[in-house]
This record gives structure tokens, sequence and C-alpha cells, in this order.
């Protein structure tokens, strides 16, 4: 894994020229890679299939430095899908053997899928076990990414919309394109709470606190008393849904 990782941080080295946002895609790697072995060990995985998890938690966001290279956002919808952008990288010149010979074809379906709403029902169940623990892994780590002020929201002027906040108590994710606010981004990273895959990335969360700690900080940034009181509604609502999941 030592190699893979050497390999990755070289590739993107070339890329810090670009500004400081590289770093940002550098580190949250680093951190969906743990968060991957993490999940991966919870399911008793065989050493070598713990590895593979690692591996896809190294390559989900390849296409991130390259997405910021040519479009200074990484915003898929304004760009490109960096989940498919990444498996053209991985196999061009078949740039994945310089990180590992095996399992190509999960890996692919790993980064491809990362970012998709819905992962098709059409992959093998073994294929999806990787795409799951990825798409877990990420989402856990873009919930820090909240708290700690990597993604900036100005929520002042915004309360959650109707069709969201219904989403959410529905138990949905929800489709970037219902997203009509600033205040529906929060909304949005709540949401990812009904899509994970895994107890153990339900218990990463009450570990961390992530879900409160998120809240807080948005709480604190607002003067909106109706936004205030939305967050805390679903502040109750999300935390009793984990409750739940990690006593099932
Ligand atoms: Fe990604």
């Amino acid at each position: 894994m030592k190699e893979a990782q050497n390999e990755f941080f070289k590739y993107t080295e070339s890329y810090k020229k670009y500004g400081p946002k590289i770093e940002l895609k550098i580190s949250h790697t680093v951190r969906v890679e743990k968060l991957c072995v993490d999940i991966a060990k919870s399911l008793n995985l065989s050493d070598e299939d713990v590895e593979l998890a690692d591996m896809c938690g190294l390559l989900h966001d390849i296409a991130r430095f390259e997405q910021w290279k040519r479009y200074q956002t990484y915003s898929d919808l304004a760009s490109l899908d960096h989940g498919d952008l990444g498996v053209e990288i991985l196999k061009k010149n078949n740039f994945i053997n310089k990180f590992t010979k095996k399992n190509h074809e999960t890996i692919f379906r790993a980064v491809k899928y990362h970012n998709k709403y819905r992962v098709p029902n059409t992959i093998s169940d073994r294929n999806k076990l990787f795409v799951n623990i990825t798409r877990d892994a990420d989402k856990i780590d873009i919930l820090q990414l909240f708290v700690n002020g990597g993604l900036v929201n100005h929520t002042e002027d915004a309360i959650i919309s109707d069709k969201v906040y219904k989403a959410i108590l529905d138990k949905k994710e929800i489709k970037r394109t219902d997203v009509k606010t600033k205040a529906d981004d929060i909304a949005v990273r709540l949401g990812f709470v009904f899509d994970l895959n895994f107890k153990r990335s339900y218990e990463i969360l009450k570990e961390t606190d992530y879900i409160n700690k998120m809240i807080d900080v948005q709480i604190k940034d607002t003067k909106n008393e109706t936004l205030v009181k939305q967050l805390n509604e679903l502040r109750e609502f999300v935390n009793k849904y984990i409750g739940e999941m990690i006593k099932c």
C-alpha cells in the first residue's frame, strides 16, 4: 500500500502549482482511505480486501486534480462528473497499474459510483461492497469538512426549502437539483445519513459527533431564527435515526 500511496503523492505533487485547493483533496483522500480501512475491518474482511478498500479510498478522487486544473472548480455540475473522469484517468495508458495490478474492475466501480446519486443494481454484490465502503467513507469525511470550515456557507438570508426539508423527514437523500437555497446545502449533508450502508459508519458519526458539531457551526453563524429552528428539529430527527441504525 505504501508504494501506491507514494505514487499518489507523486501524481498530486505535479498539480500543486494550480493552487492551495489541491491540498484539500489530498488530505481528504488520506482521511477517506483511513475511513475505508476502518469500515472494511468492521466487516471482518480479509487483509487483502481491507487493502482493496484502502485502494478504493486512495483512488476515489483521483480526477479532482485534473478537474481543478481544467475548470478551477470542484463542482461537478459546473464542470464534469469526477467519478467518470477518474476511471478515464486510471484507464489511460493503464495508469492504474502504477498503483496495483489487481482488482481493477472493482476499483473502477468504486471510483465511478462513489459520487453518484444511486448505485446501479447491475453491479455484482462484491463490487457493490467496495463501492459502498467508499461512498460511506467519502460522506463521513465531507461532514467533517463542514465542521472544520473546509466548505463555506452563507446562510443569513436563507432557510431550508420545503421540498428539501420534507425529503429529510422522509429519510431520503436529497438530489443536487433540488437544492434551491444556501441553507439547502447544509440539509444535503444531513441527508447523507440516510444513504450510509454500514453500522460502523453510523458509529463513527456518533463517536465523532459530526452531526451536532456541524449544526452548531451553522447555528453560530446565523441570526435567522427560522433556520435555527429548522436545524434543531432536523438535528433531533437525524440523531434519533443514527441511534436506531446503531442498535439494529
Ligand atoms: Fe469524490
